[in-house]
């Protein structure tokens, strides 16, 4: 597996504020890898994906995804980046109301003009797979939430971005809407190969990544990889040390 993002000495300083929103942060991501990102409220997680996915700009250091370093864009080319290689998955699910479920996982194939019978077709695949494909005549204020953020999702998913970012894609979710959510992604991760970035504060959440990085004061402190299949041995190593930091204080 190649490395997809590679990520060296980035920091992001904003103006007024007495410290970086980063700070001198490296990592890679690797291709297919599910990278969850943790770390208390204004740790720098947000921050980190608004410079990666070119929403925002680093101070310093340098950002690859594939061949393209991506602060050489100008605005134009970021704007085609982004259209073309990364989906965005938010705690608000931003559905645009007035387009049925079905119009709504369409949205990013009709901008790239894709033809109907594709469209239609790509749209019922990830229905499907998103367990949504008997909601796509409706609205979204006929879905509850984790059909909305399942919706979202899809949208996110359905042009086949090598890259997903996701910013606490549960945090207005009950558990088992989040399961739901955390179980379609996984299973998009692991047979279309999607790599994901997911923020998350829930350790729950996070047990069903592969890797997680854990940020302080825009540093990364510490990581942990996934050891074993099982996503509840997983869980416990995460509050092992979740317990771990605390006891750092
Ligand atoms: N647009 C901005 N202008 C000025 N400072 C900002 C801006 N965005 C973030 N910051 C600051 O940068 C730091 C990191 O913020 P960031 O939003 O990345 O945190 P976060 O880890 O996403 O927090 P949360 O878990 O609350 O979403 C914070 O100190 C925040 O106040
Ligand atoms: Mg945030």
């Amino acid at each position: 597996m190649g490395v997809l993002l590679q990520v060296t000495d980035v920091t992001k300083i904003y103006a007024n504020q007495p410290k970086p929103g980063l700070d001198g942060v490296s990592f890679e991501v690797n291709e297919g890898e599910f990278l969850g990102i943790m770390g208390a409220s204004g740790s720098g997680k947000t921050t980190l994906l608004n410079v990666l996915s070119t929403i925002d700009t680093p101070t310093s250091g340098k950002i690859t995804m594939g061949r393209t370093n991506i602060q050489k864009l100008n605005q134009t080319q970021a704007a085609d980046f982004r259209k073309n290689n990364l989906g965005f998955i938010f705690q608000e699910y931003f559905l645009l109301d007035s387009l049925t479920v079905q119009e709504n996982i369409a949205v990013p194939l009709t901008l790239l003009h894709r033809p109907a019978r594709e469209i239609t077709a790509k749209v019922k695949e990830l229905a499907e797979l998103f367990g949504i494909a008997s909601q796509l005549q409706k609205y979204p204020s006929e879905l509850s939430g984790g059909q909305r953020q399942r919706v979202a999702a899809a949208r996110a998913i359905v042009k086949r971005p090598p890259l997903i970012f996701a910013d606490e894609p549960t945090g207005a979710l009950d558990s088992s809407s989040a399961t739901e959510l955390l179980a379609a992604l996984s299973e998009v991760n692991q047979t279309i190969g999607t790599t994901i970035l997911m923020v998350t504060h829930d350790p729950y959440a996070a047990s069903y990544t592969d890797h997680i990085l854990y940020f302080k004061d825009g540093h990364i402190i510490s990581e942990l990889y996934r050891s074993c299949s099982d996503r509840r041995v997983f869980y416990n190593e995460i509050m092992n040390e979740a317990a771990r930091q605390d006891g750092n204080r």
